[in-house]
C-alpha cells in the first residue's frame, strides 16, 4: 500500500491552499468589476438615495425582501418597478405606486396586509426612484421566483 509521505501531504496542503486562494481572488475581482460596472453605468440619483433612506426609516424590510434580503411576509420588491411597467412608462408606474400606498391596508380577506405607512408625495417619488434603480441591477434571476 502506498503511504502518503509528510512531504506529499504538505505539498497537497500548500498547493490546495494556493489554488483555492487564486480562485477566491479571481471571484473577488470579478464581483468588484461587476459592482463598478453598475456604479458607473447606473449612477444612483439623489432622489433614489433618499428613497433608500425611506426604505430604512419605514422598515419596508420588516415584511419585504430586496434582492432576497429581508423578511418573507410580503413580496420581493427588487423588480417590482418592471412589474408596474416602469421601463415603458415611468410616470404611470409612479402613479401606480402612489395609488398602492394610498389604498393600504386593503382589508382583503385571506391576504397579508400592508399597513398605511403615511408616505408623503415626496417619499413616494423617492421610493419609486429607488425601486427604479434596484430594477436595473442584474441579479442573475436572484432571488429565484417561486413557481406559480
Ligand atoms: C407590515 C408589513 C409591511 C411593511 C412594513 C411594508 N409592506 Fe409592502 N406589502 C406588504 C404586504 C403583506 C403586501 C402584499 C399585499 C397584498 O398582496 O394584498 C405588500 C405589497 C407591497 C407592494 C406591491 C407588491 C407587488 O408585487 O405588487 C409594494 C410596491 C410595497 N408593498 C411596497 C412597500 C414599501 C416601499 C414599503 C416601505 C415604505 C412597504 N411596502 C412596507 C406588507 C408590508
Amino acid at each position: 500500500m502506498e503511504r502518503l509521505t509528510t512531504a506529499a501531504a504538505r505539498n497537497i496542503f500548500y498547493g490546495g491552499s494556493i489554488f483555492f486562494f487564486v480562485i477566491f481572488a479571481l471571484l473577488v475581482g470579478n464581483s468588484y468589476m461587476q459592482a463598478r460596472d453598475i456604479e458607473l453605468n447606473h449612477p444612483i440619483s439623489a432622489d433614489a438615495a433618499r428613497g433608500k433612506r425611506v426604505w430604512e426609516k419605514k422598515a419596508c424590510f420588516d415584511c419585504h425582501t430586496l434582492f432576497g434580503e429581508g423578511a418573507r411576509f410580503a413580496p420581493e420588491l427588487g423588480k417590482v418597478w418592471l412589474k408596474y411597467g416602469g421601463d415603458k412608462d415611468p410616470a404611470s408606474a409612479e402613479e401606480t405606486f402612489k395609488a398602492w400606498f394610498a389604498a393600504q391596508p386593503s382589508r382583503t380577506e385571506g391576504r397579508h396586509q400592508m399597513p398605511q405607512l403615511h408616505l408623503s408625495d415626496g417619499d413616494v417619488h423617492d421610493m419609486a426612484e429607488f425601486l427604479r434603480w434596484t430594477a436595473l441591477v442584474d441579479t442573475q434571476n436572484w432571488p429565484p421566483q417561486p413557481k406559480k
